[in-house]
């Protein structure tokens, strides 16, 4: 590449290839591991989408049941990560944060078992930690992870003590196997990146929460449940909006480095959003996010006429989220517990086709300068 040619933000380079997800941004099309995503996301549990990415087919029922069995037993964390986490709580840290602590730890006490095995701790052990820091916030003792469970459905048991509705539960699993991978965003970027240098699986995951806390990346369903609020209170989105606007921010929920068109995740999660309002939510609730939508592509249609700004996957990730009961302090941690599923498989597939990441910079420094001895500046 010559030194005229700059990629800021890497838009449209291509630096792997991948069998995981194709993202096509001017159709609005999302394949994962072959399957359109709409298909994938409401028929698999998360397991089977975690299977079909790491082996690149489907499980049959036996290797299915043997493929949960063994992720479930990898759930329970030691002591060391508790008492990270409990620290976490009690300063008020960041979900986001305390994930990227507990993750640094996930594999003490395990036998070093290789990147398979590192890939499925990791995968297994997020809700764990995620719904530990929740309890240790509210002030209570975290659950014991649940065997017999998906690892969906004790998630939401971990996080509530509770046995979680089936409505929950496949509302939850359509969410994250939506969100599971999704190409070269930058936590999946993240993750690769830090393989290439042959490093190790954990090392990837760490640094990829990291990079989804960000809210232009995995921190913005929490300010579109915020949105949500006011506008459903107010029954004005179009002031909200304009308000917005006005003042020179951003809409979250709305807009894509990639998608030209409305996210197809959108329209996966607005589907499941719209069958648990209707069964188990508040429908009103769930109208005045509809409206709001409407709203605001509309207006930012006028405020950038150039600019194709739709609704991005993380607006009905809130709606839906916030409908199931997952805390709203937990958005952005409940993205990286379905997308460490994704961190992994890219990891692996780099590790198995390598080549070290390494762009380069174009200088725009100072040059020639001479050096003036402290004493003298
Ligand atoms: N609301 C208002 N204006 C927006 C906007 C939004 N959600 N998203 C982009 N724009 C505007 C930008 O301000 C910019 O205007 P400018 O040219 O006058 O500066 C223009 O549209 C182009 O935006 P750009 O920053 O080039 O887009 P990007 O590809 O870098 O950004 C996002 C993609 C997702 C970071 C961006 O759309 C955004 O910040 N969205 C809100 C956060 C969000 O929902 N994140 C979750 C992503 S899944």
């Amino acid at each position: 590449m010559s030194d005229t040619e700059l990629n800021r933000g890497l838009e449209g380079v291509t630096v792997a290839e991948t069998r995981l997800s194709r993202v096509d941004g001017e159709a609005g099309e999302l394949v994962i591991g072959g399957f359109p995503v709409a298909e994938l996301a409401t028929r698999a549990s998360y397991e089977e989408t975690l299977h079909l990415l790491l082996e690149d087919r489907l499980p049959s029922a036996t290797e299915l049941a043997a493929f949960r069995a063994d992720l479930a037993d990898r759930r329970i964390v030691g002591d060391e990560v508790h008492a990270v986490l409990g620290r976490a709580a009690a300063e008020d840290r960041p979900a986001m944060d305390a994930l990227r602590m507990g993750a640094a730890a996930a594999n003490l006490g395990t036998d070093a078992g290789g990147d398979e095995a590192d890939a499925r701790r990791i995968v297994a052990v997020f809700p764990t930690i995620v719904a530990a820091y929740w309890r240790y916030r509210q002030g209570r003792e975290p659950v014991a992870p649940r065997s017999d469970l998906g690892h969906t459905a004790n998630y939401l048991h971990m996080l509530t003590g509770e046995q979680p509705s089936e409505a929950a539960v496949r509302g939850l699993e359509t969410y994250l196997n939506t969100v599971i991978d999704h190409g070269l965003n930058a936590s999946t970027f993240t993750a690769r990146a830090v393989v290439s240098t042959e490093s190790d699986l954990v090392s990837a995951a760490t640094a990829a929460v990291g990079s989804l806390k960000g809210p232009l990346h995995g921190g913005a369903p929490g300010p579109v449940l915020d949105a949500l609020r006011e506008v459903h209170e107010s029954g004005d989105p179009e002031g909200y909006v304009r308000a917005k606007l006005d003042a020179g921010e951003r809409l979250m929920g709305f807009g894509h480095r990639v998608y030209r068109v409305r996210d197809p995740r959108a329209a996966v999660l607005s589907t499941a959003a719209e069958r648990f309002y209707d069964t188990a939510g508040d429908a009103d609730f769930f109208a005045a996010a509809k409206a709001y939508e409407e709203v605001a592509v509309d207006l930012l249609a006028e405020h950038k006429p150039d600019r194709k700004l739709a609704t991005n996957v993380e607006f009905y990730t809130a709606a839906l989220l916030h409908g199931i009961g997952v805390p709203q302090p937990l958005f952005t941690a409940t993205f990286a517990v379905a997308r460490a599923g994704g961190w992994m498989a890219h990891a692996l597939e780099q590790k198995s086709n390598n080549r070290l990441v390494r762009p380069v910079g174009r200088y725009v420094g100072e040059t020639g300068r001479s050096w003036t001895p402290v004493d003298e500046r």
